[in-house]
């Protein structure tokens, strides 16, 4: 049995065989629509998601399977004090997979300890969050076409940010990617990444305040939200939420083929008018989210089309 805790879990060619089914998926989708007939997804979310979740279980349905969770820690046994290892132990007799979110770093880690069907981690607190790095990777090849040779820029929170954290652990296994984090003092990359992964394996990576002096150099930019609910101090979260704010005065000196990814929800970070910029590419992640996990449930509950 296989879970999905950490992207690591899973190899570079097991990631493209993810995306190449699910771009299979978009492309022949009639083929996909019962293989998980007769299966059930368990989605427990003990913190808030909007895209996640639901493209979860978008996902489970479009592959003819059933859905049952809960979408919030106040509407399940949580809020009377059951521990995680007993929900997830309870929730395996009623379902043969689950996806779970939870504010706990470490808590899916935890969970599939005692798991008798896969988990997979839809986020958990500032950690890892690698079902977003999917989505991220399956954009990013079907606008570029490769995984490899390209500069990203992350900008914004990338202290907390946990889809910034598994998706540098991903493309650090890729060839020729340049990292660019564009970030306050206070919200820098942690040390755990730069030491753990990419100084460990020899990959070159900057460190800058102003999003301006790198636009040019970017092949994609990698917005984040500054996240209220990981701050500890509401005067901290209020004097860094706009620090970086895209708008199309900002994308003069971007390159015509630069794209931009955020994993969304946004707040302030990006102006509503660079929606209809042909770089944007955010809610296009929206929708490959969807078949990404589709064929990630697949490969976890091993059916095949
Ligand atoms: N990208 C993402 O995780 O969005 P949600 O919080 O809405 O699930």
């Amino acid at each position: 049995m296989r879970h999905l805790i950490d992207i690591t879990d899973l190899s570079v060619q097991e990631i493209d065989e993810l995306i190449a089914t699910a771009e299979d998926i978009i492309e022949n989708k009639p083929k996909y629509a019962h293989v998980c007939a007769g299966k059930k997804l368990a989605t427990l979310f003990f913190e808030p998601s909007t895209r996640t979740r639901l493209s979860f279980e978008a996902a489970m349905y479009e592959l003819g399977g059933h859905v049952l969770g809960f979408a919030s820690a106040d509407s399940s046994s949580a809020s009377k004090g059951e521990s995680v290892t007993d929900t997830i132990r309870t929730v395996g007799c009623y379902a043969d997979i689950i996806a779970m979110r939870h504010p706990k770093e470490g808590a899916p880690m935890a969970a599939s300890l005692r798991s008798t069907v896969p988990i997979i981690n839809a986020g958990d607190g500032g950690h890892n969050h690698p079902t977003q790095t999917l989505t991220d990777l399956l954009t990013i090849h079907r606008e570029r076409g490769s995984l490899d040779n390209f500069t990203i820029g992350f900008c914004g929170d990338l202290k907390f940010g946990r889809t910034v954290h598994s998706l540098v652990s991903a493309l650090s296994r890729n060839k020729g990617i340049n990292f660019i984090f564009i970030s306050p003092a206070e919200l820098r990359i942690p040390e755990y990444i730069k030491s753990g992964v990419l100084e460990k394996n020899g990959i070159p990576y900057r460190e800058v305040e102003s999003m301006e002096e790198v636009m040019p150099e970017l092949d994609i930019l990698y917005m984040t939200r500054v996240q209220r609910e990981r701050f500890f101090n509401e005067a901290d979260y209020i004097r860094l939420k706009d620090t970086y704010i895209l708008d199309p005065s900002k994308l003069r000196d971007a390159k015509p083929d630069m794209r931009i990814l955020h994993p969304l929800p946004r707040v302030n970070e990006i102006a509503h008018s660079v929606d209809d910029d042909p770089r944007a590419c955010y809610f296009k992640q929206v929708e490959n989210g969807k078949h990404v996990r589709m064929a990630l449930i697949m490969k976890l509950l091993e059916v095949k089309a």
